[in-house]
């Protein structure tokens, strides 16, 4: 119901600031009172007890197969342990309400909730404490990546996942795969220190990610192939890999994807587009209001990246980028520069835009922009259109005006590491400096 009240009245007026790349209204179709008023599905009823130790897989899925033609399954406050995972198949105009706390104790890979063909859907906590708590350290201490993911939402339509908290995940934290008119806000993701625990990761059509926090060491807020109408804003990878694109393979087909007021501390890269050989294009995406602090990359296009093997075909197209409003620093502006852009020789980008890109290295005094077989405009970039050319580098050794941008004051300090348990957290108050989250966070 997110643009319903716009959508009421003159279509005209939609704030194109709001609406972004999307092409209409995302989010579940029914309110949640609907929802509940016509059925409610309280776990307890089911067989689950909030003891910490009582398996919570079979009677939430009880509880699912009573309320997934309408209705609301509710996981009231209280601490549930989960052994074994629910997929939720072919759900409609229903909801799941999760003010308590998930541990995992089951081992096994898959997903822990797995919602599946479902339209019409909403998950969220009423009370902004609802967290799943992957406790993955215990299997990452053993050098094992291949647990759980902790949710994921795939081939579903018109659906929302907000206010909820998750930690440590085996494997991946929150996924839309193959969605439609989906959104995600509200959120917190804290996971270990390592690759391979990414935050949030979408493909779809009409996606809406905005208000999220992600701590880990991979995907912050990743957007795979194929997705179009995507937007992304107030966004904080408080100590993280990084936002992304890919990594993109072959037929990539990713365009109007927009990123907006994205806060970037302590990271691999501001922003990475990554591939290596692969074919299909992105085009038509735009990077707006961008701050860094720490990172090693900042703007980096990599066609050649080498922790992913060639693949068949001459580079990906990418076209129409516009990047503009980045502010703050990088670790070391020497060694990884503000903007490294490495195109595919046998496809160089075309209309790349850089434009009021203003950063300055945190330590030395001097920082280089790379570009190779790029095409556009801005720094290092060649103008018009043309062949490929090897990389050309170019060393800067003022500070730039306008480089200074606001620090978030809460930016974690260490890493939680990979061994011990992380602590949950709770939702932040915001996820960009100066900027208010779209909705309420619950509970506040
Ligand atoms: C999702 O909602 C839109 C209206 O916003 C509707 O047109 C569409 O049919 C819905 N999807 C499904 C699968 O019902
Ligand atoms: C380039 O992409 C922007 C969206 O980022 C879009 O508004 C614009 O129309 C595109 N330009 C062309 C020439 O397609
Ligand atoms: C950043 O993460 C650290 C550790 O999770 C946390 O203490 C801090 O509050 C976070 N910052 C904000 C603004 O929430």
């Amino acid at each position: 119901m997110r643009f319903a009240n716009f959508l009421l009245g003159a279509i005209a007026v939609l704030p194109t600031a709001v609406f972004g790349q999307l092409s209409g209204k995302v989010g579940p179709s029914t309110s949640v009172a609907t929802k509940t008023a016509k059925k409610t599905c309280n776990v307890l009823n089911y067989g689950a007890k909030a003891d910490k130790s009582t398996d919570l897989g079979p009677p939430l899925a009880s509880a699912f197969a009573a309320c997934k033609t309408g209705g609301t399954v509710v996981v009231p406050s209280g601490n549930y342990a989960m052994k074994t995972w629910v997929t939720f198949e072919g759900g409609k105009a229903w909801a799941l309400q999760l003010d308590g706390v998930i541990y995992r104790t089951g081992t096994a890979g898959g997903n822990m909730l797995f919602i599946r063909n479902t339209n019409d859907f909403e998950m969220f906590s009423s009370n902004g404490k609802g967290a799943i708590q992957g406790n993955g350290y215990e299997l990452h201490a053993q050098g094992s990546r291949s647990g759980a993911r902790l949710l994921r939402v795939e081939k579903s339509q018109n659906f929302s996942v907000h206010d909820l908290i998750l930690v440590d995940a085996p494997a991946f934290h929150l996924v839309f795969s193959t969605c439609t008119n989906g959104e995600a806000y509200n959120m917190a993701i804290r996971g270990g220190d390592w690759g391979g625990l990414d935050g949030v990761d979408i493909w779809g059509d009409n996606i809406w990610i905005h208000d999220i926090m992600v701590t880990n060491k991979d995907e912050c807020v990743t957007v795979k192939s194929p997705s179009k109408n995507i937007l992304i804003e107030n966004i904080y990878c408080n100590w993280s890999g990084g936002c992304a694109m890919g990594s993109l393979g072959v037929d990539t087909a990713i365009s109007k994807v927009h990123y907006k007021n994205i806060y970037t501390w302590k990271s691999n890269q501001m922003m990475m587009i990554k591939s290596n050989g692969g074919s299909g294009y992105v085009e038509d995406v735009t990077f707006e209001n961008f701050i860094g602090h720490g990172n090693a990359y900042s703007l980096d296009i990599d066609q050649y990246w080498s922790s992913m093997s060639k693949l068949e075909g001459n580079g990906v197209q990418l076209s129409n980028m516009t990047f503009k409003n980045w502010k703050g620093g990088m670790a070391n502006g020497a060694q990884r520069g503000p903007i490294k852009v490495a195109c595919a020789d046998s496809a160089p980008c075309t209309d790349i835009k850089i434009t009021d890109l203003s950063m300055w290295t945190e330590t030395g005094s001097k920082q280089i922009y790379s570009c190779r077989s790029g095409y556009g405009s801005g720094f290092c970039l060649k103008s018009g259109t043309g062949k490929s050319y090897a990389a050309t580098t170019s060393t800067q050794t003022a500070a730039p005006t306008g480089h200074s941008a606001a620090s978030m004051k809460d930016d974690l300090k260490t890493a939680f590491g990979t061994t011990v348990s992380i602590p949950i957290p709770t939702l932040p108050a915001s996820y960009y400096p100066g900027v208010a989250p779209h909705s309420k966070i619950a509970g506040s």
